[in-house]
């Protein structure tokens, strides 16, 4: 079982990058402005995001140590859009927003810049990467980074993520799983699964 860090991760810089153009903001979603560029983006989605702001705020309120700072990893982020609501509406300190494809760099990038990414009192506020989610988090877990919140959001069952979710989450974190197909991650489709087969 993984022990707790009060501390934010420490993360590796990536000089060379350049500095990503300013967000076309073409979407809103629930108030906050972003642009999805060519990511995987649903609108009808938006439900299952509230949901992850709304627990990962109730969690913030209620963790052990609500002085800590608040550490959040998106590891499937597509736009950034989950990372963003995590930053603007969830009151994170931290968020980690990766998605296997680099292709996505500038937009996350862009999305998640209207936040300062070092304010000046040298508190990092977001890390963007570009791993593999079972990787990335054994990677944290590996380093003792842990985090409040763990948000996998995939493609098909989530359910390969689990073990290595727990890994890198607090004693007592949330981990917040969601899946664009049917399949649950208790590893059958239930109802809707039947009557179709
Ligand atoms: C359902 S979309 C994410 C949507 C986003 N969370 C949102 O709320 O709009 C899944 C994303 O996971 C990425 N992805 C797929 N397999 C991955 C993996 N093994 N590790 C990390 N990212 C992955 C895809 O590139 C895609 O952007």
């Amino acid at each position: 079982m993984a022990s707790a860090s009060a501390a934010a991760p420490a993360v590796s810089f990536q000089p060379g990058r350049r500095a990503p153009p300013p967000p076309r903001c073409t979407h809103s979603e629930r108030g906050v402005s972003f642009d999805p560029g060519a990511a995987f983006y649903r609108s009808d989605s938006a439900p299952g995001r509230d949901l992850a702001v709304l627990a990962a705020t109730l969690h913030r309120r209620r963790r052990p140590d609500p002085s800590a700072p608040f550490l959040c990893l998106d590891a499937m982020c597509g736009s950034g859009v989950r990372a963003l609501r995590y930053l603007a509406q969830a009151g994170a300190d931290f968020v980690w927003a990766n998605d296997a494809s680099d292709a996505l760099h500038p937009v996350i990038v862009g999305n998640l810049s209207r936040f300062e990414p070092v304010p000046p009192d040298g508190q990092r506020r977001w890390v963007v990467s570009h791993l593999d989610a079972t990787r990335l988090l054994a990677e944290r877990y590996l380093r003792r980074e842990y985090f409040d919140v763990i948000d996998v959001d995939s493609f098909g069952s989530e359910a390969e993520y689990i073990r290595a979710a727990f890994l890198a989450l607090k004693i007592g974190g949330l981990l917040y799983l969601t899946s664009t197909d049917w399949r649950s991650a208790r590893g059958y489709g239930g109802k809707w699964w039947r009557i179709r087969n």
